[in-house]
């Protein structure tokens, strides 16, 4: 049985008095002793505040990206050892808005993976086809040079800490949702790629939904059988539309 993962990726928002008030209701609301976990991921310059105002709670911390190394000339960036020093137990690695809008390339996001890995962080691989890529038929062939370039340069035992998240680039902050069954389809899809390699690690792994999952749509994408959580955007900025999803993911059980 995959432990439902509840993961709120905050993107770029948040001031300081927003993120305390965001975290107070999330930690207020979420049981002692949830059935699943639950992750928050704010930007770089929130994960100390959070990661204080999380000391007591079971909430997790993650972040949104990292660069390659420990140290180095590297100016803006951030590593992986200095994410964990401040709490991170988790790094999202190539989520769309890296890949499109940042130029993140396949060899990138692989490197980055491992990146996280070497730092003791569990990376949250993020795959997902664009519109265009869909109706062209290419999701499979997106998906599976996504997943490819990851295992081909970490090796598929690297894959027994992450997590992946299917993120189709369509459903992002777009309102519009994958239906539980398009979900369904690829995440089998994406099990069954890993399964060619490692029939155990396939069976193990959490592949979490992205892309408009909301306190109205979560019941019904989490019963799916290979969805294991929501990488959630807008509506992980509002405590109690985040919570509704954590609720809904604990009544899947
Ligand atoms: P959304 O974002 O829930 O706002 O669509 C999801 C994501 O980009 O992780």
């Amino acid at each position: 049985m995959r432990k439902p993962l509840i993961a709120g990726n905050w993107k770029m928002h948040g001031s300081l008095p927003q993120v305390d008030t965001l975290v107070q209701g999330i930690t207020q609301g979420a049981k002692a002793d949830p059935k699943i976990d639950i992750l928050v991921l704010p930007t770089f310059i929130h994960l100390a505040q959070v990661h204080a105002l999380l000391s007591h709670s079971p909430v997790m911390l993650g972040a949104q990206n990292l660069y390659l190394g420990q140290q180095g000339a590297f100016t803006g960036e951030v590593s992986g050892t200095m994410l964990k020093e401040v709490g991170c137990q988790f790094v999202l690695i190539g989520h769309s808005e890296r890949r499109h809008l940042f130029h993140e390339d396949l060899a990138l996001v692989a490197a980055k993976f491992k990146a996280a890995l070497e730092a003791g962080l569990k990376p949250i691989l993020c795959i997902g086809e664009t519109q265009q890529e869909r109706e062209q038929n290419q999701t499979e062939t997106v998906i599976r040079s996504q997943l490819e370039s990851v295992i081909q340069f970490a090796g598929i035992s690297a894959l027994q800490q992450a997590v992946i998240a299917y993120e189709p680039v369509w459903a992002i902050g777009t309102g519009l949702t994958a239906t539980p069954e398009q979900a369904q389809t690829v995440h089998a899809t994406i099990r069954g790629l890993i399964a060619q390699n490692n029939v155990d690690l396939a069976d193990t792994i959490r592949i979490l939904y992205g892309g408009s999952m909301k306190a109205e749509n979560a019941a019904s994408l989490l019963a799916m059988p290979d969805i294991d959580g929501g990488l959630i955007g807008g509506a992980s900025l509002n405590a109690a539309s985040f919570l509704a999803i954590c609720s809904a993911a604990e009544a899947s059980l």
